[in-house]
Formats: structure tokens, sequence, C-alpha cells
């Protein structure tokens, strides 16, 4: 037994930051950011906080599957960083949902969300769970450095969630790590231990632009491959691929290599930039509702991140919210 997914749900700030608006704070332009990310606009917190983010998916997708909070056995969050390093964003969205359940946080980077579907898959599996909730909320606003060009116009904020409950949609899924912090990284605060003699390193997103993109593009192609093949199906049989929102050309070099049409990669990067780990979900619930998905769809996702980590998993669609076609 594995799980299905219920619901869909995503949250997002209020204010939309287009390039116009980056190039009126820094040397950079629509013309160099569009056509080498694809991203036209973001959404940016001014007052809300992760929590808020994680709420409002939270309760979206709990709204379109029709459980209640008091059903969920277990909420995973997939995220960078919450509003603290402790309580976890996971106790946090159980108290504001008036859940009663074990919560948790899962720090897989942009591949958040697949290691926490991972981990439900597990307790799916052990009968641990009839009902799990996974929100992976990100606010990247905070953890860039918005002096440096190179990055800060590639993030957003924004959060996405799914209901799970039992059920066989999920055909197969695989998660990696590739160990160490050269090629992208946020550090942590430093603290102020008097005893404390390590170097104090900028505590903002660094990344080799370069590198992570042929890693990007070679992990995606293997891992999309290999879930496929692991669920049995060839990738002829793939409806839709939901590849993380991070770079246009790096999903389109991915569908290249994958010899797959580009109406079947979707994507709303140009709306909300490189959410990191809530990208997916958020575009999941995007499309679910816009109706996009018919019942026994096949759906792959495939994410990369610091870590450096991937993930990808086939699912088959059954129908979650109340906006379905047949
Ligand atoms: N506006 C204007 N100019 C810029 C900007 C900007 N926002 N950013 C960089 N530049 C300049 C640089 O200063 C450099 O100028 P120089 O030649 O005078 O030194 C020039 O543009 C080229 O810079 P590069 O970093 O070499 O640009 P590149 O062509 O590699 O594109 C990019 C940068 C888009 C980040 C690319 O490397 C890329 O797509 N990388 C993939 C990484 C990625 O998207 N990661 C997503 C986040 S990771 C994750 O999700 C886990």
């Amino acid at each position: 037994m594995s799980f299905s997914i219920i619901g869909t749900g995503s949250g997002f700030p209020e204010r939309v930051v287009t390039n116009d608006d980056l190039a009126q704070l820094l040397d950079t332009s629509d013309e160099w950011i569009r056509p080498r990310t694809g991203i036209r606009e973001r959404r940016v917190a001014t007052k809300e906080t992760v929590l808020d983010l994680a709420l409002a998916a939270a309760r979206n997708a709990l709204d379109s599957s029709g459980i209640g909070p008091e059903e969920l056995d277990c909420i995973l969050c997939a995220t960078l960083r919450g509003d603290y390093f402790t309580p976890s964003l996971a106790c946090l969205l159980q108290g504001a949902l008036g859940a009663d359940c074990p919560a948790f946080d899962i720090n897989g980077a942009c591949s958040g969300f697949l290691y926490a579907l991972d981990v439900a898959d597990c307790y799916f599996a052990r009968g641990k769970a009839q009902k799990i909730m996974v929100v992976a909320a990100e606010m990247m606003s905070k953890l860039v450095d918005w002096k440096d060009r190179s990055t800060c116009v590639l993030f957003g904020d924004g959060a996405g969630a799914v209901v799970l409950g039992p059920g066989n949609d999920l055909l197969s899924i695989k998660v990696t790590a590739k160990g160490g912090a050269e090629l992208l990284r946020a550090p942590n605060v430093h603290g102020n231990s008097p005893f404390d003699e390590t170097e104090e390193l900028p505590c903002v997103v660094y990344m080799n632009g370069q590198e992570v993109y042929k890693f990007a593009v070679s992990s995606m192609q293997r891992d999309v491959q290999e879930v496929v093949q692991q669920a049995g199906l060839t990738l002829e049989d793939v409806n839709y691929i939901l590849p993380h929102q991070a770079n246009i050309r790096i999903i389109d070099a991915a569908a290249h290599k994958l010899k797959m049409p580009r109406e079947r990669i979707l994507t709303n990067i140009d709306r909300h930039g490189n959410t990191s780990g809530a990208g997916i979900p958020a575009l999941l619930d995007e499309c679910a509702r816009a109706g996009t998905f018919h019942r026994g769809d096949i759906l792959v996702m495939s994410s990369f991140g610091s870590g450096l980590t991937t993930g990808a998993c086939v699912l088959r669609w059954s129908g979650a919210g109340k906006e379905q076609k047949e």
C-alpha cells in the first residue's frame, strides 16, 4: 500500500515583483533575466511569514480533500528554514491548523517535497497513517543576498501542499544525495559564542550557476528515465512532467535530452521564479485546479537542489479535489 493524492493547495505572498521592479534596485534588466531564466515576475513576502504561506497552502489542500485537520496522522514540512529553528514549521502548522498528530520538518532543499513524499510512502507502507499532509514552504527572499544580482533575481517565495490518503497511485520514487557545499549553499547563522574560533560565513545563498546547470540537466534526464522504467512504463506513457521550476533553460535542455514534447512539460516559472521545494506542489495545485489532468494520467515529478539532492517520482493521477476531468 502506498498513497494517492486526495487534495492539493498553494499559498503565495501578495506582492508581485517584476523584473522591471528589480531593475530599479540592481544593475539588471528584463532583457537579461527573461531569456536566461524564463522568469518574468515572482512573489516576495512583505508582511507574510513562512507559516502564513504554509497555512494557506495547507488549508487549500484540506479544503480540496474534503477532510478536516483532526483526521491527519502526520504533518511533514519540506523547508530550508521556517520562521524559527525551533519549533519546527511543521509543529507551528500543526498548532495553527488545530491538528493532533506528529509533525516534523525535512530539509532536502529544492528536492524537499520529493524527500517528504518518500518518507510519507514509508508511513503508508508500514500502515502507520491513513492521512498525511505534506507542505513545502520557502521564503527564499530571506535567504538570498539582495546585492548579488546573479542569484537574487532567480528566486521567489511560496508554498505548495498535498493531502495523501492510502492508495496505489505512487508508482515509483527515487531520491539521491551527493553531499558537499561547494556548488550551492546557504550558511547558517553564526551565533555569538565567545569560544567560537570558526570563520563567520555570509548567511546567504551562494551558487556556482554553470556547474549547477550541468548537474541539473544530467540528473533530471537520469532520474526521469529511471523512475519511469521502475514504474514499468516508457516515456511515451507519460502525460506530463512537473520539473523543479529553477530555470527554463534547464527544463528545456532536459526535455530535449528526454525527447519529450515541450507541451508535456508543465511550467509556471514565468510567474513565480524558483520557490525551491514549493515549486512542484504549487504547480501541481495550479494544474489540478485548472483541470489540466484527467483521471489516470501519468505524472512525473523531478527535482534537484542543494545538497546536492535530487528526487523524482511517477504518479497516477486519480483526481484530487473537486475540479476534475474524467
Ligand atoms: N543581470 C544582469 N547581468 C547579470 C545578472 C543579472 N541578474 N546576473 C549575472 N549577470 C552578468 C554577470 O555579472 C556576468 O557578467 P560578466 O561577463 O561581465 O562577468 C554575465 O552576466 C554572465 O554571468 P554568468 O553567471 O556566467 O551567467 P550565465 O550565463 O551562467 O547565467 C544563470 C546565469 C542564469 C544563473 C545560469 O548559470 C543558470 O541558469 N544556472 C543554473 C542554476 C540555476 O538556475 N539554479 C537554480 C537554483 S538552484 C536550485 O534550485 C537548487
